[in-house]
């Protein structure tokens, strides 16, 4: 059976993490994974989950499943984060919240859910987006095309070109956006820009579908909600995937949940009756460990506070060493400005360095970063930042 089974293609990701274990070069620096990482380079438990968990582990008397929505509480939770604390759809009725295997499993379940109503409908995705984003609709069957996102000329956003091609997706058809935070490029549009994709988006009859994997990671958890809240209002109809693997630093756990805002109760209910099939027969119901901590968390008010001040310090953090990769790049003398890494928001920066560039700083300087010129800026410290701008002034020197 098995004998003629091509390999798949290798992650490029994973690969590059492979090649950079095994480069015995002990200067190496990898900035291409997607996780956050302290000074020191862990990817650190926060202090507020380890006590959840041992709270947690000390009360649980059994290991039963859970509704195949997940836990009724949490979604209060993550409601009430997403929308904003008593938020009219939520008192109406209208928005359903499922407990899923992290974000991916929430775009996963929302792309089985489309594909099964809306079979002819395409999901628009930035160009560039998440790699994985096609290929979870392709998976699930959902056709995809692109919208223009990123002007590499001004290392921003084409706000024109996006705008043009929303004016162009057939009505009926799905348009994801990145809620904050955009991976791979860090560009986000500012408020005057969501108020017009809102505007286009509702007058082009689009089904807005938000991905928010970086919440809290741009200014703050209210704050960056903004976007989606904006889509949020009177009777429009909207899909969030949301994450609680980055701003938590749960990605093993894998805690994520699908919400859907319908017009009413009764398409409310309706539409939680299908995203419920669709999830039975994909994982049955979602693991409670990961979902259980975030719950704990967000309903104790100082176990509250203190996530927001450990998730403070990530984005701080983060904004840190952006700032300071700009100051050392100017200090070696590189002649093209990256101040726009400065402006760029969440964990990742854009920085339009080119696949031959990205080339020579892995094999000539031991900088692995992904070819699309993509870093993650969590991956800088103070003990690797000299030689980091070092390596790019290198590479990028006329
Ligand atoms: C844009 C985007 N969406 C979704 C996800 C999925 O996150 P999770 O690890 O919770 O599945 C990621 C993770 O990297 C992401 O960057």
């Amino acid at each position: 059976m098995f004998e003629n089974i091509p390999s798949a293609p290798r992650d490029a990701i994973l690969g590059l993490t492979e090649a950079f274990r095994s480069d015995s070069r002990p200067e190496k620096i990898n900035l291409s994974v997607g996780v956050y990482q302290d000074h020191g380079g862990q990817t650190p438990v926060l202090e507020v989950v380890r006590e959840a968990e041992q709270q947690m582990a000390a009360e649980w008397t059994s290991k039963a499943y859970l509704p195949i929505s997940g836990s009724p509480d949490y979604a209060k939770r993550v409601q009430s984060l997403l929308l904003g604390a008593d938020h009219e759809a939520v008192r109406g009725g209208r928005v359903a919240t499922f407990q899923t295997p992290g974000g991916t499993g929430a775009l996963r379940v929302a792309a089985d859910f489309l594909h099964a109503h809306y079979p002819r409908a395409t999901v628009w995705l930035s160009d560039p987006t998440w790699a994985n984003h096609p290929n979870i609709f392709a998976a699930a069957g959902v056709a995809t095309k692109t919208y223009a996102y990123y002007n590499p000329a001004t290392h921003g956003l084409a706000a024109d070109r996006m705008l043009e091609a929303i004016e162009k997706i057939p009505a009926g058809d799905v348009i994801l956006l990145h809620a904050c935070c955009h991976n791979p490029t860090g560009i986000d549009p500012g408020p005057d820009q969501w108020q017009a994709i809102v505007t286009a988006v509702r007058k082009q009859g689009l089904l807005p579908l938000l991905d928010f994997a970086y919440q809290g990671f741009a200014e703050g958890t209210e704050e960056d909600a903004a976007s989606l809240r904006r889509f949020c209002q009177g009777d429009a109809e909207l899909v969030v995937c949301s994450s609680f693997s980055k701003n938590f630093g749960l990605y093993c756990e894998r805690v994520g949940a699908l919400s859907v805002v319908s017009r009413s109760m009764e398409n409310c209910q309706a539409v939680q009756s299908q995203v419920k099939r669709a999830i039975r027969t994909n994982y049955s119901n979602p693991p409670l460990h990961g979902a259980e901590i975030v719950h704990r968390i967000l309903q104790d008010e100082p176990w509250r506070a203190r996530w927001q001040q450990e998730l403070g310090q990530m984005r701080g953090r983060i904004g840190d060493m952006r700032r300071l990769l700009v100051k050392k790049l100017v200090e070696q003398g590189v002649q093209e400005d990256y101040s726009f890494i400065n402006r760029q928001r969440g964990m990742f920066s854009y920085t339009g360095l080119s696949q031959g560039q990205v080339d020579q700083l892995r094999e000539q300087h031991a900088v692995y970063i992904v070819g699309s010129g993509r870093i993650n800026v969590a991956g800088i410290n103070s003990a690797n930042v000299d030689r980091l701008a070092k390596a790019i002034g290198a590479v990028v020197a006329p």
